[in-house]
């Protein structure tokens, strides 16, 4: 990190005279993870930035996060360092079409997926995240729902509820590009390493896991798990806190083509840019605000196990 002492600085002398506090993914490249004063999953950080006392969010991830962070923080000014930052896996449903779909579904509840449109949530019952999908769903005293936009995430739900759920055919570009063949073949270089994976992986791939986690999940496994090397099956952005808060274990990632380009966009120019000039500003209107919120609200209330 010795390359980013410089721009490291600026962005600390910037951050202390805004008043901000930086969010990253725990998908972001290196530099970005380290500059950040939080890192984390989708859950973490929308809580993050719903409780934060700072005036001003960078939100060092994609569109649909800092937009959630502006739904939960209306009143402060959340910015998302570079503006293409977008997430393919959200832009593949609308909120007309899902007002479509809804005619269909004698009243299901509507369960969004966080990587979704501010529009879209504001369509929906409650959001979760890949943290909380299953207790979402369990929450529900409906015995149909109908999740929204990851088939990939739904079918793992649909895993481990009684519920009868129907689910939106979205999927996340980066995790469906990973295949059984690929982990199979893994597995079998490293016999005995337990695989995590993302719940956005294929269900195949899913079939081969020891533990389906979040992000952070994945971290809270890393940590607590006996095993010296333990094969990812997520993006790679991952790989560097596993590594660095867990020296004595090794992290195979199992494909080369874990990398989502859209986390990848944003520098740590973008971020210090971002604080010098105020810059990109995401906000929600009314009516979707309120109507998101709801969702979102609805979301974080649901009592962790
Ligand atoms: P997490 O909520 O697990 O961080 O996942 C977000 C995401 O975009 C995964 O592709
Ligand atoms: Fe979207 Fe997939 Fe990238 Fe996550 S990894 S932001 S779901 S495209």
């Amino acid at each position: 990190m010795q390359q980013y002492t410089d721009i490291f600085d600026e962005i600390h002398r910037l951050r202390k005279e805004r008043g901000a506090v930086i969010l990253a993914h725990n998908y972001q490249r290196d530099e970005v993870q380290e500059i950040a004063d939080h890192c984390g999953d989708s859950l973490a950080l929308s809580q993050i930035a719903a409780a934060s006392a700072a005036e001003v969010i960078v939100f060092a991830g994609v569109h649909f996060m800092a937009e959630s962070a502006a739904i939960l923080a209306p009143r402060k000014t959340v910015l998302l360092p570079n503006p293409d930052a977008g997430c393919p896996m959200a832009d593949m449903i609308t909120a007309a079409a899902l007002r479509e779909k809804k005619k269909e579904l004698n009243g299901a509840p509507i369960v969004c997926y966080v990587n979704s449109s501010a529009e879209v949530k504001a369509e929906s019952d409650i959001c979760c995240t890949s943290a909380n999908a299953v207790r979402v769903v369990e929450s529900l005293p409906q015995d149909e729902v109908y999740m929204i936009p990851d088939m990939n995430l739904s079918l793992y739900v649909a895993g481990k509820t009684k519920k009868k759920l129907s689910y939106w055919k979205g999927f996340c570009p980066t995790h469906q590009l990973l295949t059984a063949d690929e982990v199979r073949a893994f597995k079998i270089r490293y016999p005995g390493a337990p695989f995590v994976a993302h719940p956005e992986c294929p269900p195949d791939v899913l079939a081969l896991a020891d533990a389906i986690r979040s992000t952070s999940g994945m971290y809270e496994y890393a940590r607590k798990s006996d095993a010296s090397t333990i094969l990812i099956g997520t993006e790679m952005g991952i790989m560097y806190r596993l590594r660095k808060e867990n020296p004595e274990k090794e992290f195979i990632l199992v494909s080369r083509n874990l990398i989502c380009p859209n986390m990848k966009i944003t520098t740590i120019e973008d971020v210090r840019d971002s604080l010098r000039d105020m810059k990109h500003i995401i906000k929600v209107a009314e009516p979707v605000l309120s109507k998101a919120r709801l969702a979102l609200e609805r979301m974080l209330a649901v009592p962790r196990d």
